[in-house]
């Protein structure tokens, strides 16, 4: 059984007809498009598909895409404006908090949920934010570096 979905997806509102049984992850990635979203564990495990639903973080991998009807989702294609990278995304790069790239929608979008609710989060709430979130690469020091270094700066971007 398919059925229509109404949703704002990345600032756009939108209907699609999807299946009753999809995942949010599969919708986001095969039927909108948004191919940031990543799958990695598909079992609720890893973090890499974490989005925001009504600005907090979710596993798309363990949500079904009907259950976001009404609600606002945001990916990590969501974040750049313009065509410019946000103050987040630029900090992983610059203090090296991606490698492989993998982890980094989902530690990305994780952080900015934390951010919005907590513009200025000491070094145990990052880690607490990002516990869901795993990471093959980095060691998980460099990333914790990226959210600090964000912090603010993200936040007054947020409140605009
Ligand atoms: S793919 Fe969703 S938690 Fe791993
Ligand atoms: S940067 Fe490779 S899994 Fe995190």
């Amino acid at each position: 059984m398919k059925s229509i979905l109404r949703l704002t997806l990345n600032g756009r509102a939108r209907e699609d007809l999807v299946p009753d049984n999809m995942l949010l992850l599969d919708y986001l990635r095969e039927i909108a498009n948004f191919t940031g979203t990543k799958q990695g564990c598909d079992g609720g495990e890893c973090g890499a598909c974490t989005v925001l639903v009504d600005n907090r973080p979710r596993l798309a991998c363990s949500t079904l895409a009907h259950q976001v009807a009404g609600k606002t989702v945001e990916t990590v294609e969501a974040l750049a404006t313009q065509g410019r990278i946000s103050r987040l995304q630029a900090a992983f790069h610059e203090k090296l908090g991606t490698q492989c790239g993998f982890c980094t929608p989902g530690m990305i979008m994780a952080a900015e949920g934390l951010l919005r609710k907590n513009p200025d989060p000491s070094r145990d709430e990052i880690k607490t934010a990002l516990a869901g979130n795993l990471c093959r690469c980095t060691g998980y020091v460099k990333i914790i570096e990226s959210v600090e270094a964000a912090a603010g700066a993200c936040c007054q971007e947020a409140a605009q």
